[in-house]
């Protein structure tokens, strides 16, 4: 019998902890949300305390109901949360599918962090949550947030539109198993 794969609660990579993300996030991750540069990649105004809490109560919803969710990235060496990363399910063309999603502080973008995280949360989906495909629904134009799937593997599958906005939706399957 296959053994029964163990998802691990937190995951380190070289420079990063990601772990479970905690209702207490707000205020850290307020420094990511309540950023323009950042919410410019999604067409919307800052958060605010309470669009916060509402975004972080979903995802702690999402992690109950699926056994998975968004992590939140702490830098280990400051300690300190620079953002989130992790998977969220959504509906997309008709179908639910996994989508592997990255936000990170600003002043902590182009040191390849977000790569780092979302290459840990790849192998996660695929080797612990054997999940057959993962996406990646990108807002046409947001160039760093493409390159990001491209370096992890994903490649362009088509241009959907959703509520008038046309999107990048990228995505990989999960690599056939090396024969022992
Ligand atoms: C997307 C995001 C997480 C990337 O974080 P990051 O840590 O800077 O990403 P990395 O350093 O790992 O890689 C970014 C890549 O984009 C490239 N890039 C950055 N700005 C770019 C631009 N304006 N045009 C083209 N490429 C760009 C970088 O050169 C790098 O590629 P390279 O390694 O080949 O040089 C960060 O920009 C972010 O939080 N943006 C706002 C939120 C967001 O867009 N989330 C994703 C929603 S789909």
């Amino acid at each position: 019998m296959a053994p029964i794969p163990t998802v691990p609660r937190t995951i380190e990579t070289p420079r990063l902890t990601l772990r479970p993300m905690r209702a207490d996030d707000g205020e850290a991750l307020l420094e990511v949300f309540a950023d323009p540069r950042v919410m410019a990649a999604f067409g919307v105004p800052p958060f605010d305390r309470a669009d916060m809490e509402r975004w972080i109560r979903r995802n702690l919803d999402h992690q109950e109901r699926y056994g998975y969710g968004l992590f939140t990235v702490v830098l280990r060496e400051t300690g300190m949360v620079i953002g989130d990363c992790g998977l969220e399910r959504m509906e997309i063309g008709g179908e639910s599918q996994a989508e592997l999603g990255y936000d990170l502080r600003s002043d902590h973008w182009h040191r390849g962090l977000a790569t780092e995280a979302a290459a840990a949360v790849r192998d996660l989906a695929f080797d612990a949550l054997e999940l057959p495909r993962l996406v990646g629904l990108i807002r046409r134009g947001n160039a760093p947030s493409r390159r990001v799937a491209e370096k992890i593997g994903m490649t362009l599958d088509s241009e959907p539109e959703r509520d008038g906005q046309r999107y990048w939706l990228y995505g990989m399957r999960r690599p056939a198993p090396v024969p022992a």
